[in-house]
């Protein structure tokens, strides 16, 4: 949430930051801005809206408190990328926020800013925006005598909450200072200059190298330096990292959005994210220490996440409690953190986040660990918040996922909870080493049946052709069928605005049911053999009531043809497998869907990716 770069070199640094910005915009995108040092001045840049459609035309003919069209001169600065929390998406509420003297970018929440902003007005201070921002801006100038890590460390001391900051000081005109707590940031290493990023993609054109900055560091950066200092102004040696994949994964490559890149990305992420995870045929967690004695140590499973991160989750509780008979409990972070859950010191808290940075789900790590509970972080990114707060990371190596709706990850989230339920299964002696073997043959031959699905997507732009004009629709399923409908219905929802419901298909008639009218579209999920009857029964009961059936399905089962309007066929596998199959097509009916409707697929408004406040 809130995405923030800086940039000080040799060069101009105005459309590096704005290069960088963009790679951040999946962070949030209702404003952005920049500052830069202009002859020891702080000009800033900032427009509600996307960065392409505020700040760029805002740059290029000169802000109005004159920032200059002639960029040469400009090689320090700092830029921002919004989701409003406090104060509305405006201009005066964009980032960066300064007062000539100071100006910052900021990442996270001030929780305690009413004290501090009556503090500030008692003191003389008078404030513009609704931001919690601007009173760490005031503060920072109360504090600034000349000396910019002792203003910092002081109103470090005193705020609370979660933040990230990139900050610029008058009269330091080559030096970006920076400072965390909770929020990401890294400090990216380069060539001719040096960066402060939330995320490494974002300066990845620019440097692999990058460090990071840990809570309560403070980082100094010149061009050609950079100081790391702890709250006492000790130095501080961080070891300098490298990112390990390529500038093209975070790029579209040819695809109209980066939904479709990484849908189409799946097969091959599949295959690469089990193959480090499978050792002599068998799930292998040795390298994060998860050993079958550990896991027989544990009598519950909990398993925490948000949107599709949880959604995973439930998959993960039915093939663990269908395959290894152990008690699950799936809960949404934001609930669960708060809901004083039983969990104690024999019990594993599974935490399911692609960002690695989303509050309730850092929360909800925290709390288990309070409790007692082993954790375990399934993460995407490397070195995020909570893989660092975890006992034991299990990353998922999807890849940079850019398109705030999630695909690819939540194939690999799954695909990480069938390593997990057979690894716990076995361990459990619920099954032998070689039916395992068999499972994880079964599971390995998942990356081609996607990639079958994916040859031809006619169908699914077929369905879409039919959903488009829908006001609102349903979802509905049984079992695992389910789980993927809540899947399917978030994705649809979240990138076309249809509303979209998913229920459980036999739920349906205690009340929801009074929603189908004639063409009400409902998308029925059914590929579980033991309960495809029992769903086909509730799709009769839906289109006797004049809804648009659109049935998912496996291939080759035999359905009575008037029960549905439309028919979208899956290739066969084992009925625990299917949820991996299943998601392809929901993902791309989502996706066609926003297509036709004209949305902005990749930035569906409103939405953030990495959702770091509460
Ligand atoms: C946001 C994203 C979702 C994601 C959820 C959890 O809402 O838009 O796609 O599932 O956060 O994110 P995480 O990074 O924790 O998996």
């Amino acid at each position: 949430m809130c995405g923030i770069v800086g940039f000080t070199g040799h060069g101009p640094c105005t459309d590096i930051l704005i290069e960088s910005l963009k790679r951040l915009e999946y962070r949030g995108y209702d404003s952005a801005g920049i500052a830069v040092f202009e002859n020891g001045s702080i000009r800033t840049a900032k427009a509600k809206g996307k960065i392409n459609e505020g700040l760029v035309p805002l740059v290029n003919r000169g802000a109005d408190n004159h920032f200059s069209t002639d960029f040469s001169h400009q090689t320090c600065g700092i830029g921002h990328t919004r989701w409003a929390t406090h104060g509305e998406p405006s201009d005066i509420n964009s980032h960066p926020i300064g007062n000539g003297r100071v100006c910052i970018v900021h990442n996270g929440i001030i929780e305690n800013y009413r004290e501090i902003k009556e503090f500030l007005l008692n003191a003389g201070y008078s404030f513009e925006s609704e931001t919690d921002t601007e009173t760490v801006v005031k503060l920072l100038d109360y504090y600034y005598d000349g000396d910019p890590v002792e203003a910092i460390i002081k109103v470090c001391a005193e705020i609370k909450g979660a933040y990230a900051l990139g900050i610029l000081f008058r009269g330091f005109s080559d030096t970006i200072y920076a400072v965390k707590k909770e929020s990401p940031l890294i400090v990216g290493k380069g060539q001719d200059g040096n960066f402060i990023a939330s995320d490494v993609a974002a300066i990845m054109e620019y440097t692999k190298d990058y460090y990071l900055l840990e809570a309560d560091e403070i980082a100094v950066i010149h061009p050609d330096s950079i100081a790391f200092l702890d709250k006492h102004r000790r130095p501080i040696d961080k070891e300098l990292r490298t990112v390990d994949w390529d500038i093209s994964a975070a790029k579209k490559g040819g695809y109209e959005h980066f939904m479709l890149k990484e849908i189409h990305e799946q097969p091959s992420v599949l295959a690469s994210s089990m193959s480090v995870r499978i050792k002599d045929g068998l799930p292998d967690f040795s390298d994060f220490g998860l050993t079958r004695e550990r896991i027989n140590s544990y009598s519950r499973f909990f398993i925490v996440g948000c949107g599709s991160a949880m959604h995973a989750g439930i998959v993960g509780k039915s093939l663990l409690e269908s395959l290894a008979r152990v008690p699950v409990t799936v809960d949404i972070a934001s609930e669960w953190r708060y809901a004083d859950p039983l969990i104690d010191e024999h019990d594993l808290c599974i935490v399911i986040s692609q960002s690695g940075e989303t509050a309730d789900t850092l929360a909800a790590l925290k709390l288990a660990k309070e409790c007692g509970a082993d954790t375990l972080a399934v993460v995407n990114v490397v070195g995020s918040t909570i893989a660092r707060a975890a006992d034991m990371v299990l990353y998922m190596s999807a890849g940079p996922e850019i398109s705030v709706c999630s695909t690819k990850a939540y194939a690999v989230q799954v695909e990480m909870m069938y390593l997990i339920a057979f690894a716990v299964t076995l361990s459990k002696g619920k099954i032998t080493e070689e039916k395992c073997r068999e499972y994880i043959k079964e599971l390995q031959k998942l990356p081609e049946l996607v990639e079958k699905l994916l040859e031809d997507k006619t169908d699914y732009q077929f369905a879409a052709s039919n959903l488009m004009n829908a006001e609102s629709l349903l979802y509905i399923g049984r079992g695992l069928d389910y789980a993927l409908s809540m899947e399917g219905s978030l994705k649809l929802k979240e990138i076309s605005y249809i509303h979209s419901e998913s229920y459980a298909a036999g739920e349906l008639k205690h009340g929801t049911i009074s929603l189908i009218t004639e063409d009400t579209p409902v998308i029925a999920v059914a590929t579980q053999t033991a309960l495809i009857d029992k769903t086909v029964s509730n799709i009769k009961e839906v289109k006797a009531r004049g809804a648009k059936v659109l049935l998912i399905t496996r291939e080759k089962q035999i359905i009575d043809e008037k029960a549905y309007d439309i028919r979208v066929n899956l290739p066969d596998a084992e009925d625990i497998f299917m949820p991996i199959i299943t998601c392809v097509p929901l993902q791309l009916i989502a996706y066609y869907t926003a297509v036709l409707r004209g949305t902005d697929v990749d930035m569906p408004r409103n939405l953030a990716k990495s959702v770091t406040v509460e």
